[in-house]
């Protein structure tokens, strides 16, 4: 099965069966477990990957270089400011250029068709570290983690709680669907995904036996939930002045006790993170104290309750990108 995977790009979920999610869940287990253990089969010793970043990482970044390091892989890490990728150079002559020297490329910028580019040019695999439109490898995380802390997906129910439009509500309607989850929305009309996306993820719903749908209502959502699930309300590269709009539509769906103990007893809470769960950073300093906020996507009491699976999810970025990688590797 994994011999499917060689040589492919890892652009969106959508590219990839149920039974090949379950491949690199299955391989990412595998590495996790070896990685534990103090075993490293260095069986890419050798091959170099490129690592280009357009907007900022922590986890992404390091998991990929941890990784990469893990099975003897060269890395070299590219943002716009050190190189001349966009500036002076298109992103199919970067392609071109990267793919004589590198195995494999990974890409985190804006739109989903600027990693599309480069994988058409690159000649070897492409994997998307973040897109506005799609976030795979949060996914695979994401699932590994539900896996580790439910023992299945089929029949769970997962809330999505704020803007289901941008990465995260993207990638997680088409991960859950993939999977034969139930993905609720939680979320104002506006902030729902594109409806051409919503009958994508249905049809891979229909064949998944699970279901898409959206609810207004946190509470309502909330309710008998396995998982629920939230990002922060404004994303990277999104301008300033969105966030008083994003504060007044979302504040309704800020993860709190309240929402926890609506959903299962034994549900669990993830994000992505960063998380704006307190003031301790710029951001969250500043939006604190423009409209008398002590958190925003979820409440500190929330998050530290839930800190052990949220890390867990954050540690799992790793071992899943160490899948994705030695299975597409050529
Ligand atoms: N979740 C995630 O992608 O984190 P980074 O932005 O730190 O890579
Ligand atoms: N929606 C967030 C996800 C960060 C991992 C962003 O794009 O900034």
């Amino acid at each position: 099965m994994l011999s499917n995977l060689k040589g492919r790009n890892f652009l969106t979920l959508k590219d990839f069966t149920g039974e090949e999610i379950m491949d690199f869940l299955t391989l990412a287990a595998e590495l996790k477990e070896k990685k534990k253990k103090g075993i490293f089969d260095k069986v890419y010793q050798g091959k170099n990957i490129a690592l280009i970043f357009e907007k900022t990482s922590t986890r992404t970044r390091c998991a990929f270089e941890t990784a990469a390091h893990d099975m003897g892989i060269g890395t070299t890490y590219l943002d716009s400011r050190v190189s001349q990728i966009g500036k002076k150079e298109s992103i199919a002559d970067t392609a071109r250029v990267l793919g004589r020297m590198y195995d494999g490329i990974e890409y985190r910028g804006f739109g989903q068709s600027v990693v599309e580019e480069l994988a058409k040019y690159a000649g070897v695999p492409v994997w998307n570290g973040l897109t506005n439109e799609y976030h795979p490898t949060q996914m695979l995380a994401d699932l590994l983690t539900i896996k580790e802390h439910k023992g299945d997906f089929k029949g769970l129910k997962f809330v999505y709680m704020g803007d289901a439009r941008y990465n995260m509500g993207n990638s997680l309607m088409i991960a859950c669907s993939k999977m034969g989850m139930h993905f609720v929305a939680a979320a104002p009309k506006k902030y729902h995904p594109n409806p051409a996306l919503v009958q994508e993820c249905k049809a891979f719903a229909a064949a998944s036996r699970g279901s898409i749908s959206f609810e207004e209502d946190a509470m309502k959502a909330a309710k008998d939930a396995d998982i629920i699930y939230t990002d922060v309300w404004v994303s990277m590269g999104e301008p300033d002045e969105v966030w008083e709009e994003r504060i007044r539509d979302l504040t309704p769906y800020k993860v709190t006790m309240d929402i926890m103990n609506t959903a299962k007893k034994d549900a669990i809470f993830l994000h992505c993170l960063p998380s704006f769960h307190d003031l301790k950073t710029e951001i969250g300093k500043e939006m604190g104290e423009r409209f008398h906020l002590t958190e925003m996507e979820v409440t500190d009491e929330v998050f530290q309750k839930y800190a052990e699976v949220v890390f867990d999810e954050a540690e799992n970025r790793m071992h899943t990108i160490k899948a994705v990688i030695a299975a597409t590797l050529g």
